[in-house]
């Protein structure tokens, strides 16, 4: 009887941890510099459209286009667009006035404040006027 119900527990131990092991997926291979590399595609998308509402521009304007089969797509992770990389010193630009002058939730990461976006700035203009 002791022995069955040791068993028990073990093939229960045994099952968790399999079912933690097929759901911890592999980190997807994407070309980030700046945001963290286990950010989430909702996260990452809804950053994305953060950038566009705050300089008013379409995902085009950072992202290459290729034409595929006839059919023209963004390439995402290229860095073939040279306006990428100044995103990328604007957006640890906002990462750092957040951290060290808004930092008051030390648990969220830093690409994840709020307080200052680019909006703040840019007001839907991605020149800003002096
Ligand atoms: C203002 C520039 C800008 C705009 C506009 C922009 N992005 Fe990005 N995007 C970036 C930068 C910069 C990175 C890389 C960030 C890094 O290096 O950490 C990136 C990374 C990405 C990635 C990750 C690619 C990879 O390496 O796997 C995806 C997906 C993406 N953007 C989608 C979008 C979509 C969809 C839109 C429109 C809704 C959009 N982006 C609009 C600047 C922009
Ligand atoms: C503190 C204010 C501020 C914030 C925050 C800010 N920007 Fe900017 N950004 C500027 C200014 C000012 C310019 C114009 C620079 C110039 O004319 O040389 C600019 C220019 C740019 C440009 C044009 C390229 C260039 O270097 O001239 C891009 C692209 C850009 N910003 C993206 C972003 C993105 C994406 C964010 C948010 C992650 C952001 N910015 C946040 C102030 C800001």
């Amino acid at each position: 009887m002791l022995k069955n119900k040791i068993s028990l527990v073990m093939l229960l131990i045994a099952s968790v941890l399999m079912v933690g092991f097929i759901n911890t997926k592999p980190l997807k291979q994407r070309n980030l510099k700046i945001l963290p590399a286990d950010i989430t595609d909702e996260k990452l998308d809804s950053l994305m459209i953060t950038y566009n509402k705050g300089l008013g521009v379409t995902c085009n304007f950072c992202h290459v286009q290729e034409v595929k089969n006839g059919d023209t797509t963004l390439n995402f992770a290229s860095d073939d667009n040279p306006v990428k990389e100044e995103a990328r010193r604007m957006i640890r630009l906002t990462i750092d006035i957040n951290q060290k002058y808004f930092n008051y939730d030390s648990k969220i990461h830093p690409a994840y404040l709020t307080r200052i976006s680019c909006n703040t700035c840019h007001k839907g203009n991605a020149y800003p006027e002096e």
